[in-house]
């Protein structure tokens, strides 16, 4: 049987293919020569399953698509405190070359924006590193998110330093608050080789599947970034991936995202999937049209909006019975799924309620697959207070998820 998933994304892409409204960029001259009717989507799981139709092989440079990973980059060499202290993560509500600094310390307000990006990206590296060094930072970096050696477009690069009159203006906005320390030309130089490198619509999903599943390449197992750093990214996204489009993408989309003005365009659901759609002609905001209504699609048709889960907790509790008669009878509660705070919660409300008269209380964790720290914590508490009481407890824990000593049932 062939996956209905390909067919999906085939259908999705024919009704959007016939929206020709927008405009390439043409600021980036180099970028105005882009064939306007390209036109691919990829999904990639976060087990490594990766789906694409269409134009997915065909390179564009990934531009602004860059400015999420470099981020994440700079916080995994500097450390969020050295970042942060240069870049804040406030939405601009501003277009994307604003140059949008905090009043006072002359910060840029996130690190979607260029002023922000360009500072990024000079935070790249441990602190002192030269710009050729940083640049081979940035592109390692961005290579093992895609899981491939990713390359430059010189022309497209030369054809923006040409023209960079505006990042360059930033720069030295940014040099003179001491944001940047460096020479501006020389940062501005490495910020847009960084946006010229180039990639498929497939490698963006895998970098975007990266980025949602925890900080871990799915396709080549890499760890490329450690967590705590990728829910700064996402959360970034979320609120100034789409400059001043990112509020109507929030209530609308509601996927972490970010675009890219060669019309790339990626969205990362954390534990899902990454998704990338590509088609140049951009909105007034710099995103692809056709991106942005593929997005709006996928996500209504997949439910794939982040405020949308599933009431997980009132599944937790599977099951709550007596085995056998007293003075053996052995109370049993058992847990499935996912468990998190609002899952535990249900649990500890579930033996509180129930105040089992038996002596043997029985917790199985056989149908549970995963439990994170807070929920945990709750769970030994539970069975701390239970044996306080007099109970003796026992786990069935086989996938040892509570991490403690496995019963013997
Ligand atoms: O700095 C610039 O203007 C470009 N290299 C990148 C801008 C961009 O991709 C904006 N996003 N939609």
């Amino acid at each position: 049987m062939q996956s209905p998933i390909p067919d999906y994304l085939a259908e999705t892409l024919g009704d959007i293919a016939s929206d020709t409204s927008g405009a390439l960029a043409d600021y980036i001259p180099e970028l105005a020569a882009a064939d306007p009717e390209r036109l691919g989507a990829a999904f990639a799981m976060v087990d490594g399953a990766v789906y694409g139709v269409g134009d997915v092989d065909t390179e564009f440079t990934i531009q602004s698509i860059s400015k999420p990973f470099a981020y994440a980059l700079a916080l995994a060499d500097r450390g969020f405190d050295a970042v942060l202290a240069k870049v804040g993560v406030e939405p601009s509500g501003e277009a994307f070359n604003e140059l949008s600094l905090e009043g006072g310390t002359g910060r840029p307000l996130n690190p979607m924006i260029n002023a922000g990006a360009i500072t990024a990206h000079s935070l790249v590296g441990p602190e002192g590193i030269d710009a050729t060094a940083r640049l081979e930072r940035v592109v390692d970096g961005l290579s093992a998110f895609a899981g491939r050696r990713l390359m430059f477009d010189d022309s497209v690069c030369a054809s923006e330093l040409e023209h960079a009159h505006r990042n360059l203006a930033i720069a030295h906005m940014l040099r003179s608050y001491n944001v940047i320390t460096e020479d501006p030309a020389t940062v501005v130089e490495g910020y847009t080789r960084q946006c010229s490198l180039l990639v498929t619509t497939l490698d963006l999903a895998v970098m975007a599947a990266t980025l949602a599943n925890h900080g871990v390449n799915p396709v080549s197992g890499e760890r490329v970034v450690p967590e705590p750093v990728v829910r700064q990214v996402l959360s970034v996204m979320f609120s100034c991936g789409m400059y001043d489009a990112a509020g109507d993408w929030a209530t609308q989309v509601g996927i972490p995202a970010k675009s890219g003005v060669a019309g790339g365009l990626i969205g990362a659901l954390p534990g899902q999937i990454g998704i990338a759609t590509f088609s140049p002609r951009l909105d007034v905001h710099g995103n692809s049209v056709r991106g942005v209504g593929l997005f709006g699609r996928f996500s209504s048709d997949m439910g794939l909006h982040v405020m949308e889960v599933p009431a997980a907790s009132r599944a937790v509790v599977r099951s709550n019975h007596v085995v056998g008669e007293e003075p053996d009878a052995v109370r049993v509660i058992q847990l499935q799924g996912g468990i998190r705070f609002a899952g535990a919660e249900r649990v500890i409300r579930e033996v509180t309620d129930t105040a089992p008269a038996e002596h043997h209380v029985k917790l199985d964790l056989t149908m549970a697959y995963s439990i994170d720290d807070v929920a945990r914590r709750m769970l030994l508490e539970i069975v701390r207070r239970l044996t306080l009481d007099g109970h003796e407890v026992s786990l069935i824990d086989p996938e040892g998820i509570l991490a403690v000593p496995i019963s013997s049932a």
